[in-house]
């Protein structure tokens, strides 16, 4: 067992752990945090994506005594107040989601995707770059034209900062 202190969604939380304590479980079981999906067990679906220290991580394969000290970010830290995050504004304007078990990885994805690439974002590198992202439903077609829409929205955002 070892003692962890997290930053999550922008409150500090402690916690006592079993050394194989992974991410996704603390999350999902002690903080209540349902949003960051299991959609496998085999490290390849994405649907367990969150952001540790800003970089979009897999939550199933990341123990909690690993990251001690850090700062997490899940699909319930990103929207203000009842402004959703420029990314889940354009999933939902350009339906990019139907039964929306892959969405909060996705979303989690596409930001730190947005993030790193900034002006030089197209929609092969949008594809690329969604490789550990799985979707069962929507065919990716609008998933990819909602990360492009988003790389504008959130540059809008920024500038306004
Ligand atoms: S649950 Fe983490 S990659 Fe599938
Ligand atoms: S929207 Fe159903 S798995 Fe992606």
């Amino acid at each position: 067992m070892s003692t962890v202190k997290l930053t999550v969604n922008g409150k500090s939380v402690s916690a006592t752990v079993e050394d194989r304590t992974l991410l996704v479980h603390l999350l999902r079981e002690n903080l209540n945090l349902t949003g960051t999906h299991v959609g496998c067990d085999t490290s390849q679906c994405g649907a367990c994506i969150v952001h540790i220290d800003g970089k979009a991580v897999k939550s199933c394969t990341t123990l909690v005594g690993q990251i001690d000290g850090a700062n997490v970010t899940t699909i319930e830290g990103i929207a203000k107040g009842d402004q959703l995050h420029p990314m889940q504004a354009a999933f939902r304007d350009n339906h990019g989601l139907q039964c929306g078990y892959c969405t909060p990885g996705m979303i989690m994805s596409a930001i730190d995707i947005v993030n790193r690439h900034a002006s030089d974002l197209d929609e092969e590198t949008v594809r690329q770059e969604l490789e550990g992202n799985i979707c069962r439903c929507t065919g990716y077609h609008n998933i990819v034209k909602s990360v492009l829409d988003a790389a504008g929205r959130m540059k809008v955002a920024q500038a306004a900062e």
